[in-house]
């Protein structure tokens, strides 16, 4: 293959995978463009969004990190969307694979400086108020959202307090999730001004990183084989609001997990499989350790509102340029990147893929035989 192509097909790639972003919201009937990894940071001016930075549209895999919480080494977005209490979010994903099942999880937090802008979403108290994993007709959440239009609709809880939140939306991916830290979050950040004349505060909240942990029964699962009767979506409960007073506007108490009694497991065939068959450990280069151009949070003067979106004027450049800067433009640093984060992750879903049929059509085997002898 030309390198001309390759090059090209890298600038894309990220567009083209089997990965997504939320590309565009709806509150409060307003439409706003999501955050775009690959062509935001290279647009002069840079478009101003409501929602905080994302590095790509791949997953977040390492949920003990700070990436957990809104996405690896998210920037505060500049803008705040007004957002009425009781009103409905609607968050469109980009064409969502349908091999990436699973469950769909948004929370909001208490901005408690004023400015959610100014905080670190690691630190804030988290609390859920919509979530959905796997239907009784063995659907799963993101079945629905594809046949939405790749939509997924929250409703903000009418009786909550107003006041500046942050809401994090993800999708979550079981698709290689039976093995530790393969499930795939795709969370996104969004600084909301809730109105509204609501009193209540959630009475319990949540860290991220903290609410998730690699080994819960939704993180570390087995979506194929046996077949799942019964998801348990990761997280909390939906919150449940209580009346605050004057209260700090966050609740109070931590959300701790309920002690589980173990559950026996239900008995399937043991069955050895040899590991030359299915194994094949492959090396990529580490694509997350090579420099990747880095999100600077704007520095103009603080917006509280939103304003519309300003034509972009062509400013004269003081100093020649030996090339014009293209709004697309795709530096040789970051191609390298994403063919290799790309790459990485297409060898490895494969890989799994092979693995897990392979895995099956054993089991299945031993199935048969058994019923035979
Ligand atoms: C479907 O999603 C696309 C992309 O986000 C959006 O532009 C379009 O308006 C949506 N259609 C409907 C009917 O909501």
């Amino acid at each position: 293959m030309k390198a001309s192509i390759i090059l090209f097909a890298a600038c894309f790639a990220g567009l083209a995978a089997a990965h997504g972003i939320v590309q565009e919201m709806i509150i409060d009937g307003k439409s706003y463009g999501g955050f775009q990894p690959y062509t935001d940071i290279y647009q002069n001016p840079r478009p101003q969004r409501i929602g905080w930075s994302i590095p790509s549209n791949g997953p977040v895999e390492d949920i003990t990190s700070k990436a957990i919480a809104c996405n690896t080494d998210s920037q505060p977005a500049p803008l705040t969307a007004p957002a009425t209490a009781g009103s409905e979010i609607k968050f469109l994903w980009t064409q969502w694979p349908e091999s990436h099942r699973g469950p769909t999880m948004t929370y909001l937090a208490s901005c408690t400086s004023g400015d959610c802008r100014k905080e670190d979403p690691s630190t804030l108290n988290w609390f859920k108020i919509d979530h959905a994993g796997l239907n009784a007709d063995g659907t799963w959440a993101s079945d629905i959202l594809i046949k939405n239009n790749n939509t997924w609709a929250v409703t903000i809880p009418k009786e909550l307090k107003p006041g500046p939140y942050l809401i994090r939306h993800e999708l979550l991916a079981l698709h290689s999730s039976s093995q530790t830290n393969g499930a795939q979050f795709y969370p996104m950040c969004v600084n909301l001004d809730i109105k509204g004349t609501g009193m209540s505060v959630p009475d319990k909240t949540v860290k991220f990183p903290g609410a998730y942990k690699p080994d819960n029964k939704g993180v570390l699962v087995n979506i194929y084989y046996p077949p799942l009767k019964y998801y348990d979506i990761p997280g909390p409960p939906l919150v449940k609001l209580v009346s605050s007073g004057s209260g700090p506007g966050n609740g109070g108490d931590v959300y701790t997990e309920p002690i589980v009694t173990p559950t026996p497991t239900p008995s399937i065939p043991v069955v050895t499989v040899t590991p030359s068959a299915v194994q094949t450990p492959v090396e990529f280069p580490d694509a997350s350790s090579t420099d990747s151009p880095v999100y600077k949070s704007p520095t103009e003067a603080p917006q509280d509102t939103i304003t519309p979106p300003t034509t972009p004027t062509p400013t004269p450049t003081p100093t020649p340029t030996p090339a014009p800067k293209k709004p697309h433009s795709c530096p040789r640093r970051k191609v390298k990147r994403v063919i290799s984060g790309e790459l990485r992750r297409i060898i490895r879903e494969e890989t799994e893929r092979i693995i897990r049929e392979e895995t099956k059509r054993i089991i299945m085997e031993e199935l048969k035989k058994r019923d035979s002898a």
